[in-house]
């Protein structure tokens, strides 16, 4: 059977694949943040401005492959997506679950900023009912007990704290990604034998989570990809049935299984005595948890009309200038580049200089600046760059001002 098409009706296997370049170890040219690293298609890691936590995230080469099961499969339950033949396009996916380090800081930290922001509609959970850890590990464990709902907003939030945008996977994806190129029962066979090397679940987890990345991981070099927790879908519509997959740790290992699905039940929330029960917080499911997943097409598409996205950080700045670094991304990056360089297609067009270099900073001053910034620029006649003073406060400009001064 063909697993992989690449390009478009060449049909290879895994082994090929590494051949033809591909590799999963792979992570240094796109951690440079240089937006030429993309074709390149490879893993990198992603930090997270404002602090000092990062992700990795793996380069899941597109292709074709059958998901679902047959009707005859053994361990198959009805709620089981039949076998059918579906084309992924490339995308990047989270190495591990996302742990406590990255979840918290959007409970907790973020709230004030965003809301006085009101930055692209991002919504922040309410506390929950109880320790949001539920006593099940901190640091290095993974995040946990959050309604599919926050899982969404948690990926709105990532997206605008990082500027690169990240979503919950497809079924088809998380089903793809999990296979990693089998198409057994599980990944690593038939055999559910050896599933104790490769996730926590009812036999092996003490019935509770362990800290994510300590098992063997699949072909993909996705850990925890089955158990530990069970991952968060997106909804294919409004009014679908909200799914997570991959089982969790109290769950027996059919649930392992690629194909198998969980449809989220009120029972999912039955200890909540809250009337009406929170959205944000399921209080009997802490087996559940998120694994983001990135679009190659979104990247290429904002690419070809240089929208100002970055795509990944090349340092972590301090704590106070993560503001003005999120608004830099949005707005200015377009242009002048993450890095300052000005070397995007946009800046190379329009002729941005390079702020980090000396011969530039010696040019400027901060009221030409702040001046630029407020009213555009034009040059016999050129339109260069648009006046902003409509768009940010006096506040945000100042900031952005000292932003560029230091690349
Ligand atoms: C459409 C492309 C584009 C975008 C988007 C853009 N700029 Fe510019 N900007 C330019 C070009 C071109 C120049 C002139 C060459 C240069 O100085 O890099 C310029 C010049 C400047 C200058 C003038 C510096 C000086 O005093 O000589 C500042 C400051 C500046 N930009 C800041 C910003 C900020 C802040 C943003 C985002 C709010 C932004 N730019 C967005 C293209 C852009």
């Amino acid at each position: 059977m063909c697993h992989f098409s690449f390009p478009k009706g060449f049909c290879v296997g895994a082994l090929t694949l590494a051949i033809l370049g591909w590799s999963n170890q792979n992570a240094a040219s796109a951690e440079t943040g240089n937006e030429t690293a993309l074709p390149g298609f490879t893993n990198y890691v992603q930090k997270i401005p404002g602090g000092t936590v990062s992700f990795e995230m793996v380069a899941v080469p597109g292709g074709t492959i059958t998901v679902g099961s047959s009707e005859n499969a053994v361990g198959r339950t009805p709620n089981e997506l039949p076998a059918q033949n579906v084309t992924i396009k490339p995308f990047w996916m989270g190495r591990y679950e996302i742990s406590w380090q990255e979840f918290v800081p959007y409970v907790f930290a973020d709230r004030e900023e965003v809301e006085k922001d009101k930055v692209d509609g991002v919504t922040h959970p309410t506390k929950p009912y109880g320790s949001v850890y539920r006593d099940r590990g901190e640091k290095g464990y993974p995040a946990l007990g959050m309604s599919q709902h926050t899982a969404t907003e948690f990926c709105k939030w990532l997206s605008w704290k990082t500027g690169v945008k990240y979503r919950l996977p497809t079924e088809a994806e998380w089903e793809y990604a999990c296979r990693a190129g089998a198409d057994t029962a599980y990944f690593w066979g038939e055999d559910p034998a050896p599933a104790k090397e490769y996730a926590w679940f009812k036999d092996n987890s003490k019935d509770t989570t362990h800290p994510i990345g300590k098992l063997k991981p699949n072909k993909f070099g996705l850990y925890d990809i089955c158990g530990n927790v069970a991952e968060w879908c997106a909804k294919d519509s409004p009014d679908a049935p909200s799914i997570v997959r991959g089982g969790g740790f109290p769950d027996p290992v059919q649930q392992l299984r690629c194909a198998a699905r969980q449809v989220e039940t009120p029972q999912w929330n039955e200890l909540d005595p809250q009337s009406p029960q929170s959205i944000w917080w399921l209080s009997a499911a802490d087996f559940v948890g998120i694994r983001v997943v990135r679009s190659l097409s979104d990247e290429l598409a904002a690419q070809a009309e240089a929208k100002p996205a970055a795509a990944t950080e090349t340092a972590a700045k301090p704590a106070d200038n993560a503001k003005a670094q999120a608004t830099y991304k949005r707005f200015c990056a377009g242009c002048h580049g993450v890095d300052g360089k000005g070397q995007t297609a946009l800046g190379k067009r329009y002729g941005a200089r390079d702020y980090s270099s000396a011969a530039v900073k010696a040019t400027l001053n901060d009221e030409a600046m702040t001046n630029a910034i407020k009213n555009g620029i034009s040059k016999e006649g050129k339109h260069l760059m648009m006046a902003y003073k409509e768009k940010l406060s006096d506040d945000e400009i100042k900031a952005l001002v000292a932003y560029m001064k230091a690349f």
